[in-house]
């Protein structure tokens, strides 16, 4: 990103724990420390102190808690703003913004709590703006898609650009090549262009020639977790309520089996339903979704009750 100019947080990367620790220490906080390997969602601390900073570092590089994910941290300017998914199609020349979302990633409402895998998410963000999505394109996700091929990795599929809206412009944190859970359960309904002709187009390299078109109307959806979640949890509760929902709600099943008897669903997973409702606007979709999930009974459910409550 740094080499393609492409907005993000500033930082430096590091092999060499002496090295890592007098750059934290001329750093003004908070200060964002990262384990370059995969660390099942550990990886990431937030220092709001330089000691504090200091003592993460020491954990990763020196006493390895880690492991070999540690081997390499980076150092990062900490961003602050409004966070926001953004996805498009590619087939490598021709960029497609699809519609973006946000989502909520703690367990608890007020976003107190744990990381989980995905709470609820709603779509489009409460800020989104047409010139908004048109800053995005082009200073985010265009550039990345051309840098790509212009290091000869070219990329087709979904890119999906998790971006912070800060007081300086839209900056990068991330990318996936893949939709967002839970962001896809409420993009995906607003799309209203067949996804397969679209992902055809992405495999044939011809997306010049297909017109997306997605619903103006808002989407929102709401997780339904397992008592313990994102904790240990037990499993196989019968699911009620599932046939007495509106006819317009959308419910997915994550973590969900069969039960024995005919028609029976029992809980089989953390994250256990996301339930999905479209409306005029962010707050009838709201409404719709908290109406329906309401129904929906199974032994020690949460779910958070302040997903797409915007001002
Ligand atoms: N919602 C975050 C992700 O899919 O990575």
């Amino acid at each position: 990103m740094q080499k393609y100019a492409i907005p993000c947080a500033k930082s430096a990367t590091f092999s060499e724990y002496n090295q890592a620790k007098d750059y934290v220490k001329h750093q003004k906080p908070p200060v964002v420390v990262k384990a370059d390997g995969l660390a099942a969602g550990k990886g990431v601390i937030v220092a709001t102190s330089i000691p504090q900073a200091l003592e993460a570092l020491a954990g990763i590089m020196e006493s390895k808690t880690l492991g070999v994910a540690g081997n390499k941290v980076i150092i990062e300017e900490h961003l602050s703003g409004k966070e926001m998914s953004a996805f498009a199609f590619t087939d490598g020349k021709t960029v497609v913004p699809m519609v973006s979302a946000c989502d909520y990633k703690r367990v608890y409402d007020g976003d107190l709590g744990p990381n989980t895998g995905g709470m609820g998410s709603y779509s489009p963000p409460h800020f989104y703006t047409p010139e908004l999505g048109k800053i995005v394109s082009e200073t985010i996700m265009e550039p990345t898609v051309r840098a790509m091929a212009q290091e000869k990795r070219p990329y087709w599929g979904v890119l999906y650009g998790g971006l912070m809206i800060t007081g300086k412009g839209v900056k990068a944190l991330e990318f996936n090549a893949r939709f967002g859970d839970p962001e896809t359960q409420v993009i995906l309904p607003r799309l209203k262009t067949d996804l397969v002709d679209i992902m055809l187009a992405v495999i044939n390299g011809n997306l010049n020639q297909i017109k997306m078109e997605c619903s103006d109307e808002a989407c929102v959806g709401v997780v339904m977790a397992s008592a313990g979640y994102p904790g240990s949890y037990k499993t196989g509760f019968p699911i009620t309520g599932l046939d007495n929902l509106d006819k317009d709600i959308l419910v997915f099943h994550g973590g969900t089996k069969r039960g024995s008897e005919p028609g029976q669903v029992l809980t089989n997973g953390g994250r256990v339903l996301t339930v999905v409702a479209m409306g005029k606007t962010i707050a009838e979709a709201r409404e719709k979704v908290y109406a329906n999930i309401s129904r929906i009974k199974f032994e020690g459910c949460h779910y958070r009750k302040d997903i797409a409550l915007v001002e």
